[in-house]
């Protein structure tokens, strides 16, 4: 069916205002990518499978995994310029199909929800840290103590929850003030997150395990890498770009028309990954110069790191800029897993962005007390995979996330028709060409495998 595609989108505009410029939207997406899913997971991640062989596993998904699903989902964003839901059930009808692709919606909105409500409860030991770094609380002290801090702090149940409170409050101001508070935020935290990850990258540099730590992120052994850490990098590969959960289509509607998409991918796939490599660059170096063991776990960045700090001169100093980066990184992260929901209620209901943000922040902020209290009160409380937390994780990372990408890709190259994509690409050339092959086929086809991994039917 040929609507009348090309006037409806130009007289269409985003309720909530567009970014200012091209690089406005690049930080906020790339603010949005760039979390504790580069800084914490990442390096754990390569870590526990081996180093070199799953980071180049994990550069390739990024390429040819999240480039084409981070393009689909700018492109459906900027083309409905309204919330993922109202979104995908006006491009449903608009693209001759049904507006039950609207379901599509409504799962990347709630898995939004969902992760916000466990991202925030580590956010906040990250900004609980911040204060223990200041203090010198790690300085000089041995693995036991710097592993009984960690502990103590996430086994009293007010501390973690004061934290998660605090880390929505900030979510909740800054969310509140629009798109351009939005703007605000991301282009004072991205460059100063940056500058602090130079500051420590300078200082592995000459650490003088600089090599070590290159030669383990950079060497390949592929006995290291088993079919399990080959689907851990497809997944972290979605969830480090952020795809497959409505925030990249949310930032897309607010995407001027004169923006290439495609460049604006490639900046993003860039920035994030070179990140995440960064972040690898700072840890590992450190962890060898300690002769610590870089398989550790989740436990890296709060037990490894801290001890490896608490025996630098300076390490005071540099474990407060790493845990504000870190906070930093978290915070643009959870923007834009807030934004897709707030973004909905604004436009779905009578109440104002204040009120919206208000009450979705609310909704997070009691889902999270179940992540809260899954590391004390209630961890022994456990049900299929495990705690509350456990639970939200696996549902959200290994179910919800892939589905959404998979069907966002499936919606672009299959339901939209030539015409629409390719006018929001720019063009039936090359870079089009290989963005339908992906999109069409790769992606969804290796999307869809690491699923049924992630419920056990493969
Ligand atoms: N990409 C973020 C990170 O790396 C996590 C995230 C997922 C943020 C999905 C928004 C949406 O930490």
């Amino acid at each position: 069916m040929q609507t009348n595609e090309n006037t409806n989108r130009e007289a269409r505009q985003s309720l909530h205002g567009n970014w200012s410029s091209r690089l406005a939207f690049i930080m906020a997406v790339t603010g949005s990518a760039v979390g504790l899913g580069n800084i914490w997971k990442f390096p754990y991640m390569a870590g526990q499978n081996g180093g070199g062989a799953f980071v180049l596993v994990y550069l390739l998904f990024v390429f040819l995994i999240g480039m084409p699903v981070m393009m689909s989902e700018i492109l459906i964003g900027r083309r409905g310029r309204r919330n993922p839901i109202a979104t995908m059930k006006l491009l449903g009808q608009e693209e001759g199909d049904s507006e039950r692709w609207k379901w599509v919606g409504v799962m990347a909105v709630s898995a939004g929800v969902l992760i916000l409500s466990y991202y925030s409860v580590i956010a906040g030991w990250t900004i609980a840290y911040v204060p223990k770094a200041i203090f010198g609380e790690f300085a000089g002290s041995d693995a036991q103590s710097i592993s009984l801090l960690f502990d103590n702090f996430v086994s009293n149940p007010y501390s973690v929850i004061f934290a998660h409170t605090l880390f929505m409050i900030i979510n909740f101001i800054i969310i509140a003030s629009g798109v351009k508070g939005l703007e605000k935020a991301v282009k004072f935290l991205m460059p100063g997150l940056l500058l602090l990850l130079f500051v420590l990258f300078a200082y592995s540099l000459t650490s003088g395990s600089f090599m070590d730590g290159v030669r383990f992120m950079f060497t390949p052994d592929f006995n290291a890498l088993n079919w399990d850490g080959v689907l851990t990098a497809m997944g972290l590969a979605c969830f480090t770009l952020s795809i497959g959960m409505g925030a990249i289509m949310a930032y897309g509607a607010y995407l001027p028309q004169e923006t290439s998409i495609t460049n604006a991918t490639v900046s993003v796939v860039f920035a994030d990954t070179s990140i995440a490599m960064l972040a690898g660059l700072v840890i590992f170096p450190l962890v060898f110069a300690n002769g610590l063991n870089p398989g550790e776990g989740p436990d890296l960045v709060f037990k490894t790191l801290p001890l490896v700090f608490g025996q630098m001169q300076v390490g005071t100093f540099l474990a407060t800029i790493f845990f504000v980066l870190l906070s930093f990184a978290a915070l643009t992260s959870a923007l834009g897993l807030m934004e897709p929901a707030v973004a909905w209620m604004v436009e779905s209901t009578q109440y104002n962005r204040k009120q919206s943000a208000a009450t979705i922040a609310f909704i997070i902020w009691f889902l999270g007390l179940g992540t809260a209290l899954s590391f004390n009160s209630l961890s022994e409380f456990t049900f299929l995979q495990g705690t509350i937390y456990e639970n939200v994780d696996f549902l959200t990372s290994n179910i919800m996330l892939p589905l959404g990408a998979v069907f966002t890709t499936i919606f672009a190259a299959w339901i939209m028709s030539q015409n629409s994509t390719s006018e929001e690409l720019d063009g039936h050339g090359f870079v089009y060409k290989s963005w339908q092959f992906l999109a069409k086929y790769f992606s969804p086809i290796a999307i869809l495998i690491i699923f049924l991994q992630a419920i056990g039917w493969i």
